[in-house]
């Protein structure tokens, strides 16, 4: 699939999704196996943490992780989240860098931008707290140097040309800022021609995502430095499953029993962190 195709494959997904989400209370992954794409029932988030979020966000969930509970947001900073979709994570970043702070919130799909704004004025967070751009990420047309961290949950693997993510995230951050990344990576290389299925599949978490290697190459390329593994989960096999239609099965269509097999033991979830060197550039 070209680079287009795959994005409008991605939005017209999840487009859907949020538009269908946002009228039913479906709980995040109904089923009792269906924990891989929902950091919700993962428990990734604390109780507090879920009780401050309306049910809009929640509903909307679809991350692998909690970035905001390793990114150590502190007061009067900005923050950036990648991939905000019904707006769980900004709403939590806006509590935590307060009325001094400032988050952004970036998403290509318009329909997943409404709800999040409904939800943060559900959350009652002033309209100042919070910022969205409807843009795709790797031209957000945010300022150079604008933010202290950029968070991103179960979002990266979706986009097609990673090194311009994580370069125009290089771009975004201030000098000594910092990444706060949860991801879905391969431990190795699997066929290319299996690749080529799993495209079909983009949306949901595993279409897209990149064998390790390359992972790391890419963040470093882009000049971070200092990565650090916060936590990695290899994925079992319902998970997988799971992960592979995200955001649901009405809306990514099953990979073939046989692809699936062949992917077995090799997909994470990873959460870690990073540094803009001050200097910008590593030694
Ligand atoms: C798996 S959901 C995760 C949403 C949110 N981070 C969460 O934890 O619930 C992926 C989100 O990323 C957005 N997305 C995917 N590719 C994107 C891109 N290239 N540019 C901007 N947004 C993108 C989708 O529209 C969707 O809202």
């Amino acid at each position: 699939m070209k680079t287009n195709e795959i994005r409008q494959v991605v939005q017209t997904r999840y487009g859907k999704f949020a538009a269908a989400a946002g009228r039913t209370v479906a709980s995040c992954c109904s089923k009792p196996a269906s924990k891989a794409c929902c950091a919700l029932e993962q428990g990734l988030y604390s109780g507090s943490e879920l009780s401050s979020v309306p049910e809009t966000a929640r509903n909307l969930s679809r991350g692998c992780g909690n970035p905001t509970g390793f990114a150590n947001l502190q007061t009067g900073e900005v923050a950036v989240d990648f991939g905000c979709g019904g707006g769980i994570d900004v709403i939590l970043a806006a509590r935590k860098v307060g009325g001094r702070g400032k988050v952004y919130g970036v998403d290509f799909t318009p329909e997943m931008i409404e709800r999040a704004k409904e939800a943060v004025a559900q959350a009652g967070l002033p309209d100042s707290a919070i910022e969205f751009r409807e843009a795709s990420l790797d031209d957000t047309a945010l300022p150079d140097a604008l933010a202290d961290v950029v968070i991103s949950n179960c979002v990266i693997n979706l986009t097609p040309d990673k090194d311009a993510v994580y370069r125009e995230a290089f771009r975004i951050l201030k000098p000594g800022g910092r990444l706060a990344i949860s991801d879905i990576l391969l431990t190795g290389p699997i066929d290319a021609e299996l690749r080529e299925r799993l495209q079909s599949m983009w949306a949901g978490c595993t279409g897209g995502a990149l064998p390790e290697g390359d992972y790391w190459e890419t963040v470093n390329n882009a000049g971070f430095s200092e990565v650090k593994i916060v936590a990695r989960h290899l994925l079992s096999d319902p998970e997988l499953n799971e992960m592979a239609h995200c955001p649901g099965e009405e809306y990514t269509p099953s990979p073939a029993a046989n692809d699936l097999d062949r992917l077995s033991g090799k997909v994470e979830s990873v959460k870690f962190t990073a540094i803009k060197p001050s200097l910008g550039f590593v030694v």
